[in-house]
């Protein structure tokens, strides 16, 4: 038995892991770092486990941030300067942007404090510490499944960590609830703006370069953190001063080469690294590619409505940004994982997996956990497609169904807020909320989307009502498109939620009879007439079939540990702060063809005036370049744009420092190459490359193109 496991492992390593590459797999919890020391000194760092990560004195740890719940971000000075990608700070930047402020098109910089510009709601937040809390939350436990023991011990230790501090404090499960983790967190409240370059810039390449090699994006923007006096967080107030961190990142102003060690501090989002075969194939040949076409309808629409206008170019750039990039990771995704033979390989693993677990006879039942993983996902992957399908066309679909959602509130509540005398206020609310919605609509872009995706959503899911039922349409079917678009002029010609006008005239006189017309709005009852079998049925029986498989997935991966102790074990991704390390390093991702491991302002130049509007710049760039002003910033005659690392990266990532021998700042990790995102399910370390844009090219464009040299003097730049 073990001859034959040790076969097919053998296999899977010579097909999966280079002996030539440094790329290390995995995503490790910074408060063991000091179990991959000395590896990591192996491969050329120069910082002890303690410099990366310490509770008891201040380590590179305390200069990384999470960026508004989502990215990352880094501390540069010692007054709250802080970097994270431009993307990271899109919709702060657009939020700020109009027609006559257009900082999307021509940048921003802040020259003095008081000119930097504050972003309600946006947060960044640092780790304090990180605490294996394993034995306490399972205690009393029957199970590794007892929820509701757990989540009473969460709540207990949660409650008692933060006690005589102004933390917070989150137990994640890690390893599908074979871990757990305490997170203590900082949280700071008011962080501003202080500057972006243009998004001929922050942007260059858009959608065309986007989770591309070779790449030419300046992708960062630029903010502070301010706290109290105290130098605590504090709520946004003038009085507020820049806050002073415990440490900050000094800059790797030294030449680069490939090979040089590099590191990724930050905050990864999702991996899923355990999924079995079933439900891999269930991803690349069913899920994604009907997610792709949902978002190919409505980026069509989209795109075309930005070509056309200024207006609804400012009003949908993020918009459209978000829901093309995913759609293109998946994309990718898909050709990698077919490409690489995911789905075989998944199967070798669970045959090897399988054959290990009847090596002993306490193994045994991990042979049935992967059977039944994989039986269930053939039963009920149908529910989860629903649930995928409902997730685009409500959240990313008509965006007129968000007001429609705004409203459920006061329609629940009316009889209470009337009662309380409430009333008033909560429309003023609702209306200062659709000032902001409308800001970013376009009536005609959303009845398009309506109708494209309407027609592919029922059409998916399978779904008939009283007039449709009776007719065996498909998407071609003309009678039923136009049965939609006769939907969608009425909805979008008389429906309250898809003007200003009426909906605010609406809300002006708001009484117990409007109810009643809402009954009679057919951009209501459609949306709830599919909203609510949702939300009421799919999401329900969802969230039951995660519930399975979690349990079984505990199972699995507990075999993992237990059969291959000398494994490498890292758990996925789930936006707690982790750490990747591995080189400065190009790719030879297909036969062929080779990927050099940095580009440069030249290529930047050359990628210009194609045609393509994504390579657009504004005169000052070719003016700089045709000058050759590099200021200090360049290496021999190049400035350095962007250059890849093996780092083992993922969503989330975006915007974490890449680090060098000494810990200092080499660049912004922002993207990952079209070969390499199906990382997430599946790590190739001969492909797989994160995309970095270089700390010199970020500063040249503060001091040299946008004459914000101010901020650059605020950092520590490192010569040795
Ligand atoms: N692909 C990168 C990430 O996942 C960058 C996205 C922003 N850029 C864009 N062109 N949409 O976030
Ligand atoms: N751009 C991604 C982000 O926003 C990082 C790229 C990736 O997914 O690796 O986090």
């Amino acid at each position: 038995m073990k001859s034959l496991f040790l076969r097919a492992a053998l296999l899977l390593v010579f097909v999966v892991k280079s002996l030539f590459s440094f790329a290390e797999e995995g995503m490790l919890i910074p408060s063991l770092i000091a179990a991959f020391e000395s590896d990591m000194k192996a491969k050329g760092m120069k910082l002890s486990a303690a410099d990366i990560y310490s509770v008891n004195s201040t380590s590179i740890k305390d200069a990384i941030l999470q960026f508004g719940g989502g990215c990352t971000a880094e501390l540069v000075s010692n007054q709250g300067l802080l970097l994270t990608n431009h993307h990271c700070g899109y919709s702060q930047i657009q939020s700020h942007s109009s027609l006559e402020h257009d900082y999307l098109k021509n940048g921003f910089w802040a020259k003095t404090k008081a000119d930097e510009l504050t972003n309600p709601g946006l947060t960044a937040m640092r780790i304090v510490r990180i605490d294996d809390v394993t034995k306490d939350v399972l205690m009393g436990a029957n199970s590794k499944s007892d929820q509701a023991v757990i989540a009473a011990n969460i709540k207990k230790l949660c409650a008692a960590a933060v006690v005589g501090t102004h933390y917070e404090a989150e137990i994640k499960a890690f390893n599908y609830g074979n871990d757990y983790y305490l997170m203590l967190k900082e949280v700071f409240l008011d962080v501003r703006f202080v500057g972006t370059p243009p998004n001929s810039i922050g942007k260059f390449g858009g959608d065309t370069d986007n989770w591309v090699w070779p790449r030419h994006t300046g992708d960062f923007s630029v903010f502070r953190i301010y706290a109290g006096k105290d130098n605590k967080p504090a709520a946004y107030s003038p009085d507020n001063v820049p806050y002073t961190p415990l440490h900050y990142l000094p800059i790797s102003f030294q030449n680069r080469q490939e090979g040089d060690f590099t590191m990724v501090y930050g905050f990864p989002g999702q991996t899923e690294q355990h999924v079995v075969s079933s439900y891999l194939k269930f991803i690349i040949e069913k899920e994604r590619p009907a997610r792709i076409h949902m978002r190919d309808l409505s980026l069509a629409v989209i795109d075309e409505g930005m070509k056309k206008s200024d207006l609804t170019r400012i009003q949908y750039s993020a918009k459209q940004a978000s829901i093309a990039n995913a759609w293109k990771k998946w994309i990718g995704q898909i050709e990698g994982l077919k490409n690489l033979q995911a789905i075989q390989l998944k199967q070798a693993e669970e045959k090897a997996y399988k054959e290990m677990a009847l090596s002993q006879p306490e193994w045994k039942k991990y042979v049935e956990v992967v059977n039944q993983l994989n039986a269930l996902v053939e039963k009920d992957q149908s529910i989860e497609f629903k649930y995928a399908l409902g997730a685009e066309y409500f959240s990313y679909g008509p965006e007129y169904f968000k007001m429609v959602r705004a409203m459920e509130d006061l329609v629940t509540n009316y009889a209470k807020y009337v009662e309380k005398g409430e009333l008033a206020k909560v429309l003023e609310k609702m209306k200062a909320n659709a000032e902001g919605f409308f800001k970013n609509y376009n009536s005609e872009v959303d009845q398009a989307i309506f109708i494209d995706q309407t027609k592919a959503y029922l059409d998916y899911t399978e779904q008939w009502n009283e007039i449709t039922k009776d007719v065996k349409y498909s998407v071609a079917n003309e009678w039923f498109l136009n049965y939609v678009k006769g939907m969608a002029t009425e909805i979008y010609t008389n429906s309250i939620f898809t003007n200003q006008e009426r909906y605010l005239a609406f809300l002006s006189s708001f009484t117990e009879k409007s109810m009643k017309k809402l009954n009679k709005d057919l951009g209501y009852t459609h949306f709830y007439q599919y909203f609510q079998p949702f939300r009421n049925e799919t999401v329900p029986a969802y969230r039951s079939f995660q519930t399975s498989i979690t349990n079984l997935m505990q199972a699995y991966v507990e075999g993992k540990y237990v059969m291959f102790p000398d494994a490498k074990h890292w758990p996925d991704a789930n936006s707690t702060l982790r750490i990747t390390y591995g080189q400065l390093e190009g790719s030879a991702p297909t036969d062929g063809m080779r990927y050099t491991e940095h580009t440069t302002l030249d290529g930047l130049i050359a990628k210009y005036n194609t045609g393509n509007p994504d390579f657009d710049l504004l005169p000052r760039m070719l003016e700089l370049h045709a000058a050759k002003n590099y200021g200090p910033y360049a290496q021999g005659d190049e400035l350095w744009v962007c250059f890849t690392g093996s780092n083992h990266t993922t969503g989330g990532n975006s915007g974490s420092p890449v680090l060098d021998k000494n810990g200092y700042l080499m660049g912004l990790n922002f993207d990952r190459s079209w070969e390499s995102t199906m990382s997430d399910y599946l790590f190739d370390p001969n492909r797989c490359r994160n995309i970095v844009v270089d700390i010199r090219y970020v500063l040249w464009v503060m001091d040299i193109y946008s004459d914000a040299k101010h901020l650059v003097d605020e950092m520590t730049l490192m010569k040795e």
